[in-house]
């Protein structure tokens, strides 16, 4: 499938009751070529509204996350793990976590990213592992398929909670460090 047929068929989605709801769907954003993929939980209010992933107060933290490791988000994709926003931001139900996944997996086999970063609990238990606990197990590197895979605490955790702000810094240079073994340039992606 091509970027376009994908987008396309996303776009007029009606694969479960989010559709309903929803001002517009949240397809991702950045570089399509991009080795560095980021996977958040759904859309909120403000990405409901514009249309784009991460343009809502927890996407203004996640910039500030990026530039830490100086990187912006033109030289990384960033989607998530549902296309359409969840009533009153409540997490996304396992249905429609199902229905949606294709999208995500199709934009995975495009991109094909040689580093993976979950962006919290969500996204962490459902691509790397079911029984992932985020409060342990942040900032660890596993590997499945050649892909390098990680999971931050989700920015918004970060903007509710700064005392796990540390740690997420420690998560950040690991990536950074990776990012530099595995697909230094990356950084040089200016635009
Ligand atoms: N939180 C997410 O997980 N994704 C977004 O796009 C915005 C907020």
């Amino acid at each position: 499938m091509t970027w376009e047929e994908l987008e396309t068929r996303c776009m007029a989605c009606q694969g479960c009751s989010l559709a309903d709801t929803r001002t517009n769907v949240v397809f991702g954003v950045g570089n399509r070529q991009a080795d560095v993929l980021f996977i958040g939980e759904g859309p909120g209010e403000q990405e409901d509204l514009q249309g784009e992933p991460f343009v809502g107060p927890a996407g203004q933290f996640l910039d500030v996350m990026l530039s830490v490791i100086d990187l912006r988000r033109s030289n990384v994709y960033i989607a998530n793990i549902v296309k359409c926003r969840p009533p009153k931001n409540r997490d996304p139900l396992n249905l429609e976590q199902d229905a949606c996944i294709g999208y995500l997996r199709a934009q995975t086999a495009l991109i094909r990213p040689k580093i993976i970063v979950c962006l919290g609990r969500i996204a962490a238990t459902r691509i790397i592992d079911k029984d992932f606990r985020i409060t342990r197990q942040h900032g660890q590197w596993f590997e499945r398929a050649g892909v390098h895979m990680t999971a931050l605490y989700h920015p918004s955790a970060l903007l509710r909670d700064p005392t796990k702000r540390p740690e997420t810094f420690v998560d950040l240079k690991s990536l950074q460090e990776k990012i530099r073994e595995l697909c230094p340039d990356t950084f040089s992606q200016v635009f």
